[in-house]
């Protein structure tokens, strides 16, 4: 049987916060200070593409309350609507109760340098009346460019940087896949595989792409 990489990515992606490792303690101190309660402020995440932003919004958002659902939760692509119409949008979602008990909604702003300098300044306006989760709205941004994102906007959320993936953070997921898989490799040629240069990056893109040249190359034997 053929096996399919999207298949492949939702079987092994992270399913849960707990399945989000990294070896960076802020990061874990940031994400795990939510669900307690001891965080509450916007959450800006900055990072280079690939180093798994998006990925960790969307778990953060699911388990920031024990009974969040998925209709409490929404989801903006900046890069998709970037207009100031959004926001209104947005800002009619969050006057509306939620499913809940806490009616609290999550809102993921997704490559929120991409919105516009009205949508930017109406985004300011929002958070200044839902500055905090405790006051019904959690707002979880990302950008790979902060300088994208409006300095009042910038004020109002706890900033974390999400850096670049090495080599070490992804291996073991590509050895979770493949042996999940039963697909042999050799560990040294897969490092070799993995590390895209001298720097010892090494993003779960890259990694997902080595997945499929591995698996490509088998079915062809
Ligand atoms: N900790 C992780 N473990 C496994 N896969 C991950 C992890 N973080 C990200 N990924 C995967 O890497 C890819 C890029 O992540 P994404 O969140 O889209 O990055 P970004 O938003 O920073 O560009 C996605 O396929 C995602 O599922
Ligand atoms: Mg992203």
């Amino acid at each position: 049987m053929t096996i399919n990489l999207s298949s492949l990515m939702s079987k092994y992606e992270p399913k849960k916060l707990a399945d989000y490792t990294t070896f960076n303690i802020k990061t874990m101190t940031v994400i795990h200070g939510y669900p307690k309660g001891t965080l509450t402020r916007p959450l800006l995440l900055v990072g280079p593409a690939g180093s798994g932003k998006t990925q960790l919004a969307k778990l953060l958002a699911a388990e920031i309350i024990p009974d969040m659902t998925p209709y409490d939760i929404r989801f903006v692509d900046a890069a998709e609507d970037p207009s100031v119409k959004m926001i209104k949008s947005i800002s009619q979602t969050v006057h509306t109760y939620a499913r809940n008990a806490q009616n609290l909604r999550v809102i993921i702003l997704d490559e929120a340098h991409d919105f516009t300098t009205q949508a930017m300044a109406s985004l300011k306006g929002l958070m200044t009346k839902f500055p905090s989760v405790d006051k019904g709205v959690f707002f979880i941004l990302t950008t790979n460019h902060l300088s994208g994102i409006s300095e009042p906007v910038r004020d109002r959320c706890l900033v974390l940087d999400v850096p670049a993936t090495t080599v070490d953070d992804v291996l073991p997921m590509a050895c979770r896949v493949l042996d999940g898989e039963s697909i042999p490799y050799a560990i040294d040629d897969l490092r070799i595989a993995l590390t895209k240069d001298s720097s010892g990056l090494a993003t779960f893109r890259d990694m997902w792409g080595v997945i499929e040249d591995i698996i490509t190359r088998k079915n062809m034997r």
